[in-house]
């Protein structure tokens, strides 16, 4: 009987060798370790046996069991390590492939500029300010020393959401918000963003624009402070070939004021000249107002049309463009200040 055991053994040992497959493996599992498999009618053969031979055979018995599953599990755990080599061989990706190009956006032409500026100031040592576009007529004329009924609160005609509240019509009122901060500490800041007019579009104007502001306060601070930042701003963005013009102007809020152009060249050949910020020496009312000493402190601000450089610095035909969010124009500008 033991020589019928350790001949199926053999056997079952052979025919496990020979699997090709997990599925023929799995019938041979059936065939010798099933419930009906020859393991088990080995061990029905005990009732055969006198009880002096059962319990020896019984043991063999229970030992060829054991090996056979162990020699079919390790079996088993070969063919799935060569099945997963073989998915993961499957699913491999070439990383050196081509990818697939998606279309990426560029910074429009306004936030460039706006960079531009922000990075040379932020070298000389300047703060970025922020301040709303919806704001109060507090702020925007009566803290810049536009009394309620000034003749000047004409020179920009504004959209007003409610009687105190409208759209900013220049970046100026965050001057005063800055001011009331910093509660009378000497300051630099500018301060992009959005501002609106009841004005006409044409090619050099539209309703909706963007200022940069800038304000300085401090002792001593002179005209010529002023000259010195507006010129190291001009060159910086437009290279030294260019000039500017400054004209007397009149601002409430700035005592003396001027205009600045810069020159370009027109496409008949001859210069022009295009008006690009307004500028001056901080009004001593602003000053008080804003928390400041006039006998002690001094200032100088001003307020850059962002378009206009844009206008000038890419030679730019209408101001319109830049809203029209037409690919075609916009695409020209990707990474043109790289
Ligand atoms: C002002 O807005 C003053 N707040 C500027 C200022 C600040 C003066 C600080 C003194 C001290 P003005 O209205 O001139 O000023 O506008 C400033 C600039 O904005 C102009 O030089 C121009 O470049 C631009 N600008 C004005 N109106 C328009 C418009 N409708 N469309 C496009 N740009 C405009």
């Amino acid at each position: 009987m033991i020589d019928t055991l350790i001949n199926m053994k053999q056997q079952a040992l052979k025919e496990i060798e020979k699997v090709k497959e997990l599925s023929e493996l799995d019938q041979l599992r059936i065939k010798y370790l099933g419930k009906k498999g020859d393991v088990s009618l080995m061990m029905a053969k005990l009732r055969d046996l006198s009880p002096e031979e059962r319990p020896l055979f019984g043991q063999k018995v229970n030992e060829v069991k054991s090996e056979l599953e162990e020699r079919i599990y390790q079996k088993k755990q070969i063919f799935e390590q060569e099945e997963l080599i073989k998915l993961l061989a499957s699913e491999k990706i070439d990383v050196t492939l081509p990818g697939t190009s998606f279309y990426q956006g560029s910074i429009h032409p306004l936030n460039q500029v706006i960079e531009d500026v922000e990075d040379l100031f932020i070298g000389m040592g300047y703060e970025i300010a922020e301040g709303p576009e919806l704001e109060n007529d507090h702020y925007n004329f009566e803290m810049m020393n536009l009394a309620k009924d000034h003749p000047a609160r004409a020179m920009q005609d504004s959209f007003y959401v409610d009687e105190n509240n409208l759209l900013r019509t220049h970046t100026s009122p965050v001057q005063a918000r800055t001011m009331l901060e910093k509660k009378g500490k000497p300051l630099k800041i500018i301060c992009p963003g959005k501002v609106y007019r009841r004005d006409d579009d044409d090619p050099t104007h539209s309703h909706q624009f963007m200022q940069i502001e800038g304000l300085v306060i401090d002792k001593n601070i002179t005209f010529a402070s002023l000259k010195d930042a507006l010129l190291k701003m001009v060159r910086h963005l437009f290279g030294v070939e260019r000039t500017i013009r400054l004209r007397p102007s009149y601002f409430p809020f700035t005592e003396p004021s001027v205009e600045v152009d810069v020159s370009y060249i027109k496409k008949d050949g001859t210069i022009g000249w295009i008006e690009i910020l307004g500028a001056g020496q901080v009004h001593p009312n602003v000053l008080s107002m804003g928390g400041y000493d006039p006998e002690q402190f001094q200032g100088f601000a001003f307020g850059i049309g962002v378009e206009r450089i844009a206008i000038l610095k890419y030679g730019i035909d209408d101001i319109r463009h830049f809203y029209m969010n037409d690919l075609r124009f916009l695409r020209q500008f990707k990474g043109v200040n790289k």
